[in-house]
């Protein structure tokens, strides 16, 4: 079984670099894919309530028989719990949901900037971790603006930022801001939601290796020092998308994937700008 390194928080706790996106994985079958991952190797799971699957990960982390100190649970806060209160509630739901006493990572799911509750969001986060429910706090699809906003009135940092990202949407303007703060980027749709799997270059690079395009790409963000999250409900592909700490892609490779960028236009998903949806 494949053993994945961990990557240091700012707040001291470990996380393993690679972890299992359920991400669209239907309610019906999260048990048997997370089941499936566990088996495979795989010990961090990144869920939201949003995704409505929290039941069939816990019910994976129950019948895993893996000590729940080795497993690394996120979960997320919806858009419309961001107001104290609701926020409170929907924490509880999660861990309802999920069947656990302490998470290992919390994050706000979206700013939803229109909103303009997430500094209220963010000091929840920071009340729950201090009660010791929470491990790990951090956040998904903020931009600088946003960062700096929860820094500035709470003091606190994220330990991470869960983004879009992947080798035609690569991001490369927030690299600097987020490195200086300390808080790690978590790669989300780091296959482009699938779409970099056929690209040609990608392929290439795959030959020469001996390995397929998803394990290329996946390699790439492990080089880049990401905690990246690809999703598959296939146990092969699970099982191949984690293997990949036995080869490394070199300079030429990573100048190829470098030049993939598509900026703006790659972006899979929606803009954290603007995206106001309430779930
Ligand atoms: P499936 O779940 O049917 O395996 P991302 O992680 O960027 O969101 O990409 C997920 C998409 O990529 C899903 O459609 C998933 O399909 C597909 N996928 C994941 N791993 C592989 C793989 N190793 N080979 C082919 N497709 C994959």
């Amino acid at each position: 079984m494949v053993n994945v390194p961990t990557i240091q928080l700012s707040d001291g706790s470990s996380i393993p670099q690679l972890g299992l996106g359920v991400w669209q994985v239907e309610p019906e079958i999260t048990a048997r894919v997370v089941s499936d991952g566990i088996a495979a190797g795989y010990r961090l799971i990144d869920t939201a309530e949003g995704y409505h699957n929290e039941e069939g990960v816990g019910e994976a982390i129950r019948s895993a028989g893996v000590p729940r100190s080795q497993l690394f649970i996120t979960s997320k806060l919806r858009n419309g719990g961001h107001a104290r209160d609701a926020a409170l509630k929907s924490f509880d739901a999660t861990m309802a949901a999920l069947g656990l006493e302490q998470l290992d990572m919390f994050l706000i799911h979206w700013p939803v900037p229109s909103q303009d509750k997430y500094v209220e969001a963010w000091k929840v986060m920071v009340e729950l971790q201090q009660q010791g429910r929470i491990k790990s706090i951090g956040v998904s699809n903020f931009n600088q603006d946003h960062l700096q906003r929860i820094i500035d009135e709470t003091g606190v940092k994220p330990v991470v930022n869960q983004i879009e990202l992947h080798p035609y949407f690569q991001q490369t303007d927030k690299r600097a801001f987020l490195k200086q703060n300390g808080i790690h980027i978590e790669a989300y749709s780091p296959l482009g939601s699938g779409s970099v799997l056929k690209d040609a270059a990608i392929a290439e690079i795959g030959r020469k290796h001996g390995k397929s395009a998803a394990q290329v790409i996946i390699r790439w963000h492990v080089q880049q020092g990401d905690i990246v999250i690809p999703k598959s409900t296939h146990a092969d592909r699970m099982a191949a998308n984690i293997d990949v700490f036995g080869f490394a892609l070199d300079s030429t490779d990573l100048q190829t994937i470098a030049g993939l960028d598509k900026g703006e236009g790659g972006r899979t998903g929606a803009n954290p700008a603007t995206a106001d949806f309430l779930f």
